[in-house]
């Protein structure tokens, strides 16, 4: 049987001896169809800490989070919102592309309870190692695998829950990034605004 994710983990492991060693999980079947395993990054001790679903097609192939179109919108909000994003640290609740094929194309498919199960010990290490004074889950999955499935992005985004962990930290959920490229034409920009706006409370919250 495979190792569990939590077995891999010494408790002594910084973050990129976490990324050496997450490059070889086997904790669930998706190692089999992903390219390779896709460890967060960013500032190791950053104030943010964004999460995301998992890693899309770009993201798979180039073995980074966040480099694909969703990337390219979550970095167009951040600097709207005032935040560096250099000075923040991105990853996902699963660590490897979950596809099926659609002619050429990988399509995405959801994680299911058991995927997310088995990796969360990484994103648990990765939140501990960094220490970030807030966490911002991007979407339902992250959303619900940090703050509980009761969660509903729909109505509680932007809120601020507080994480019982030393240091005070704190816990907020917007939608994702790829949710805002697939909304109908005439309804993205609007979407676009209420996205960067949580990413202004975020920062706003820091200020203090
Ligand atoms: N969507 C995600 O949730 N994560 C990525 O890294 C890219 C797209």
């Amino acid at each position: 049987m495979s190792e569990t994710v939590a077995e891999m983990i010494p408790a002594t492991a910084d973050l990129s001896q976490l990324r050496e060693i997450a490059a070889g999980c086997t904790a669930c079947g998706l190692y089999k169809t992903g390219t390779q395993t896709v460890f967060g990054e960013g500032a190791p001790r950053a104030q943010i800490l964004f999460v995301g679903e998992q890693p899309g097609d770009k993201e798979d192939l180039a073995g980074r989070p966040f480099v694909g179109p969703a990337g390219r919108l979550l970095d167009g909000a951040l600097e709207e919102a005032g935040i560096d994003r250099t000075t923040v640290y991105v990853t996902n609740v699963v660590k490897h592309f979950k596809w099926e094929p659609r002619g050429k194309r990988r399509i995405h498919k959801k994680p299911n309870a058991a995927e997310i199960t088995a990796c969360k010990p990484w994103l648990e290490a990765e939140i501990d190692r960094v220490d970030p004074q807030v966490v911002v889950a991007l979407g339902a999955t992250a959303a619900q695998a940090l703050l509980g499935r009761s969660f509903r992005v729909s109505k509680q985004r932007g809120q601020f829950v507080e994480w019982p962990a030393p240091g005070g930290r704190l816990v907020t959920a917007t939608v994702h990034p790829s949710s805002i490229l697939r909304a109908p034409d005439d309804e993205r920009d609007a979407q676009l605004t209420e996205f960067t706006r949580d990413l202004t409370l975020v920062a706003k919250e820091l200020e203090g």
